[in-house]
């Protein structure tokens, strides 16, 4: 995956038609991808004073975390006026508490709620939540009924296309089929298989398939840079009614505000220390530094050397440090790569 880094670029980006679910309406129809440990409040703030985008997911959220922690201060849960609209992602094992999680955020004004049937990473399938939730059909339906009866807004789920074996299609199908039966508004598909993790390419191929059976607006997400992908795979990407970005997000956060704006110049040092000072702001000094040391491999992929911003922030003991160390990088002037590229992490 890469981006051309280049200001030039003159080609008008796709246009987009606004994703209306429920009346509200996303538009464009671009989605900052959830992402834990980086779609947090301080991120959201940095995208937010480039824009661009149609709506912000957060990362997903525990019920345990949105029962016990400060709407007001909760880095991941509060949302700030400036940040445009916010779908809050849900990872829900059983319907327990359901109704009571989700009306407990409904002070923060949810703009949508999303179930997470995708993540295949260990703490979620222990819990229960993410692909295990996928595979357990019976159980999707009832946190899918609980969740659509206590939410009256967009309600999206997103999936993978689940376990690579002969009976995947099979599967998949069933599964779009209940999602739109429980009344969900729309799908975001992120096309590989969950073992698959980050490996191979995502299957843009299959979303003209998979809008036809889903009967539901499909978000495409993985491996989408910006407008050049749909300009190249225009179609592949076509039968999408809305776009996610996810990693190329967290290394160019202003891919959505270039989306429209093609000639947009970025000081890179200035973008870091908004996010260091962003995140010092919400988080005590030692989770800062822990959600530095995750963001910077993608920013780090923006320069040339991007292995020495990275492993400066890497290893440093405490947020001073790293903060004096990354600005050190970025004051000298890095050369940057012409194009950049979030494959592989
Ligand atoms: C660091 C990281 C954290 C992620 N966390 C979540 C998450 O909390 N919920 C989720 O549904 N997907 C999560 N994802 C998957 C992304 O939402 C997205 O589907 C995936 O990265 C593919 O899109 P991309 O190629 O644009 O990055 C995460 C991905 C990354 C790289």
């Amino acid at each position: 995956m890469e981006t051309d880094q280049s200001s030039s670029q003159t080609d008008d980006a796709p246009r987009l038609a606004p994703l209306v679910l429920r009346g509200v309406v996303f538009d464009p129809p671009l989605f900052c991808a959830p992402m834990a440990a980086i779609t947090h409040s301080a991120f959201r703030r940095l995208l937010a004073g480039f824009g661009g985008y149609g709506a912000l997911f957060t990362e997903m959220l525990s019920s345990r975390m949105i029962l016990r922690e400060d709407l007001e201060r909760s880095p991941c849960l509060k949302r700030r006026p400036g940040e445009g609209k916010l779908i809050y992602q849900l990872m829900a094992s059983d319907t327990v508490r359901l109704p009571e999680i989700i009306e407990r955020l409904s002070p923060l004004r949810p703009d949508g709620l999303d179930l997470n049937a995708a993540c295949a990473a260990f703490p979620a399938v222990r819990q229960g939540c993410g692909s295990d939730l996928f595979h357990d059909a019976p159980r999707l339906r009832e946190v899918l009924r609980v969740m659509r009866r206590s939410f009256a807004g967009p309600l999206t789920v997103k999936i993978r296309l689940g376990r690579q074996d002969e009976g995947w299609r099979g599967q998949l199908e069933e599964r779009l089929d209940l999602i739109a039966g429980e009344g969900a508004d729309a799908l975001t598909v992120h096309p590989r298989f969950f073992e698959e993790k980050f490996k191979r390419s995502a299957r843009h191929d299959l979303y003209g398939e998979l809008a036809q059976k889903a009967r539901l607006p499909i978000i495409a997400s993985g491996d989408i840079r910006g407008p050049e992908d749909l300009r190249e795979h225009a179609a592949h990407l076509a039968p999408a009614a809305g776009v996610m970005i996810g990693r190329m997000a967290a290394a160019c956060p202003w891919v959505f505000a270039r989306w429209k704006n093609p000639g947009l110049r970025v000081d890179h040092l200035a973008v870091w220390r908004q996010l260091c000072d962003y995140i010092a702001e919400d988080f005590d000094a030692a989770k800062a530094l822990a959600r530095l040391k995750v963001i910077a491999p993608y920013f780090a992929r923006n320069f040339l050397f991007g292995h020495t911003f990275f492993k400066a922030a890497q290893g440093a003991p405490d947020l001073a440090t790293a903060r004096r160390r990354t600005e050190d990088f970025l004051a000298a002037g890095p050369t940057l790569v012409k194009s950049v590229s979030v494959g592989g992490i």
